[in-house]
C-alpha cells in the first residue's frame, strides 16, 4: 500500500509552478498582469495593449501596438474548410462546442501554426483574431441574418460587436465591452489556464491546449456561471422576489452562480469596474432593471453566506443590454481569455516540466480475477 500523503482536493493552494503573467492578491482584492494593476489598465488601456502585455511582458510601443492591431485585423479571415465545418453543425448547438470545435478544425487546416512546443506568437494571434469569426459565423447563420463580412480595421472589441449584431455600437458599447476583456484576459491559473498549460506541458501544440481550455471554461463553475446569473434574474423577474430564489435555491444546497472565489477572499475587483459599468451602460439604455436586480442580489447572498460577487455577476448584464444573447456569454469570454491562455503556453514551452500530479488510491489492491463465465449476473 502506499504511503499516505495530503489530499489536496481541486488542488486547493498547491502552487503548481512559477509565472511572471499574472499575480493574484486574494486578501488584498488585487489582480496584476505583468506588473501591472488591472484597476490602472481597465481604465486607461485596451484589450489589445493588455495581449502585448500578457505576450511580451511589456506595454508596447504605439508603433507596437499599432502592428499588433494591424496583424490581428489581417488574420481575421476563417479558411473555407473551417467554415464548411462550421455550416455542418446543428444550428441549436452551444456556441461554446461550437468555438472548441472550430479550434480544433483551424489546427488540421493549418498545421504550421500549431507546431508542438514551439515558442511562436504566430498562433496565438491568429487565434486571437479569429474566435471572433467563428462565433459571428455560427451565430449568423443560426439566426438567419447576413452573412458576416470580415473587417480588418476595427478593434477587438468593436469586431466582436460587429460580428454578433446587425446595428453598429456606440461609442460606449465598444469601450463597455473593451473593458469586459481586458478584465477577463488573463486569470493565473484558473482551470482553463491549468488545462492549457497540462496539454502544453506534454509537447503538445498550442491549438490542442486552446481546444483543452475552451472545453474546460464552458462549465458552470468557471465560465459559464454568466449564462446563469442572468437565467437567476430572469426567473426572479423582479427585485422583491430575489430574497425568494435565492434562499429557494441555497435550501436545495444549489450555487448561486456570479458569487465566491477559490482565491478571493473579499470582492473580486474585476466585479467592481464591471458594476459600475453595468449601471453606465443601464443608464445610457435607460433601463437599469438588470443593475438593481444584481445589487439586490448582491445584498441578499452577502446577508445570507458572506459570500461576494466575481467577475461573473455583471458580465452578463453589460452583454444583454447591448443585445447579445446569453449563450455567447462565455465565448465572449473566451474570446478575451485566449490572450491569456496563450502567453500561459508559450511559458510553458519556455520553461517545460510534465504536469503530472499523482492520486491517492482508496481502492482495494487484492480482488481475485473470476472468469467472466463464473461471474453471477
Ligand atoms: N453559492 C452558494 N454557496 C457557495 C458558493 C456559491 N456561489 N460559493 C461557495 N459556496 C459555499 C460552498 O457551498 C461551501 O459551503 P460549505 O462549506 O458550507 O459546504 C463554501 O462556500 C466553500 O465552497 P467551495 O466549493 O469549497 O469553494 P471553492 O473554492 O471550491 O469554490 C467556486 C469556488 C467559484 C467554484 C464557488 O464559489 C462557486 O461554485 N461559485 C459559483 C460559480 C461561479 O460563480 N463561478 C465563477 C467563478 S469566477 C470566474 C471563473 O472562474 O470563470
Amino acid at each position: 500500500m502506499v504511503e499516505e500523503s495530503v489530499v489536496q482536493r481541486g488542488l486547493q493552494d498547491v502552487v503548481a509552478l512559477e509565472s511572471r503573467i499574472c499575480f493574484i492578491d486574494g486578501r488584498g482584492g488585487r489582480l496584476i498582469y505583468q506588473g501591472y494593476d488591472i484597476r490602472d489598465l481597465a481604465a486607461r488601456s485596451s484589450f489589445e495593449e493588455v495581449a502585448y502585455l500578457l505576450w511580451y511582458g511589456q506595454l508596447p510601443s504605439a508603433r507596437q501596438l499599432h502592428d499588433l492591431r494591424q496583424r490581428l485585423g489581417e488574420l481575421r479571415t476563417l479558411p473555407r474548410p473551417v467554415l464548411d465545418v462550421l455550416d455542418r453543425i446543428p444550428a441549436d448547438s452551444h456556441p461554446m462546442d461550437v468555438l472548441r470545435t472550430a479550434v480544433s478544425a483551424l489546427a488540421v487546416f493549418e498545421p504550421g501554426e500549431s507546431r508542438p512546443g514551439e515558442s511562436s506568437i504566430g498562433g496565438a494571434l491568429r487565434l486571437t483574431a479569429v474566435i471572433p469569426t467563428i462565433l459571428g459565423y455560427f451565430h449568423r447563420r443560426r439566426t438567419g441574418a447576413p452573412p458576416l463580412t470580415v473587417n480588418p480595421e476595427l478593434s477587438h472589441a468593436a469586431w466582436i460587436l460587429h460580428a454578433l449584431r446587425d446595428s453598429p455600437p456606440t461609442d460606449l458599447e465598444v469601450r463597455a465591452l473593451d473593458v469586459a476583456l481586458i478584465l477577463h484576459a488573463d486569470h493565473e491559473l484558473n482551470a482553463s489556464t491549468f488545462a492549457a498549460r497540462v496539454t502544453a506541458s506534454t509537447l503538445s501544440d498550442l491549438y490542442s491546449a486552446i481546444t483543452s481550455a475552451i472545453g474546460t471554461l464552458k462549465g458552470p463553475l468557471h465560465g459559464g456561471a454568466n449564462e446563469r446569473v442572468m437565467e437567476l434574474l430572469a426567473e426572479a423577474g423582479n427585485v422583491d422576489r430575489i430574497e425568494a430564489v435565492v434562499r429557494d435555491k441555497l435550501a436545495k444546497h444549489e450555487r448561486i452562480m456570479g458569487f465566491g472565489h477559490r482565491v478571493y477572499k473579499v470582492e473580486d475587483p474585476r466585479a467592481t469596474i464591471l458594476r459600475d459599468w453595468s449601471r453606465r451602460v443601464g443608464e445610457a439604455k435607460g433601463d437599469l432593471t438588470y443593475f438593481q436586480l444584481l445589487r439586490r442580489l448582491e445584498d441578499v447572498v452577502h446577508a445570507e453566506k458572506g459570500l461576494y460577487p466575481n467577475v461573473d455577476l455583471y458580465s452578463g448584464s453589460v452583454y444583454s443590454l447591448m443585445g447579445i444573447p446569453k449563450d455567447l456569454f462565455t465565448p465572449i469570454f473566451a474570446a478575451s481569455r485566449v490572450a491569456g491562455w496563450t502567453a500561459h503556453v508559450l511559458e510553458e514551452y519556455q520553461d517545460l516540466r510534465l504536469i503530472r500530479p499523482m492520486a491517492q488510491y482508496i481502492g482495494p489492491t487484492d480482488l481475485t480475477y473470476v472468469p467472466i463465465e463464473q461471474r453471477p449476473d
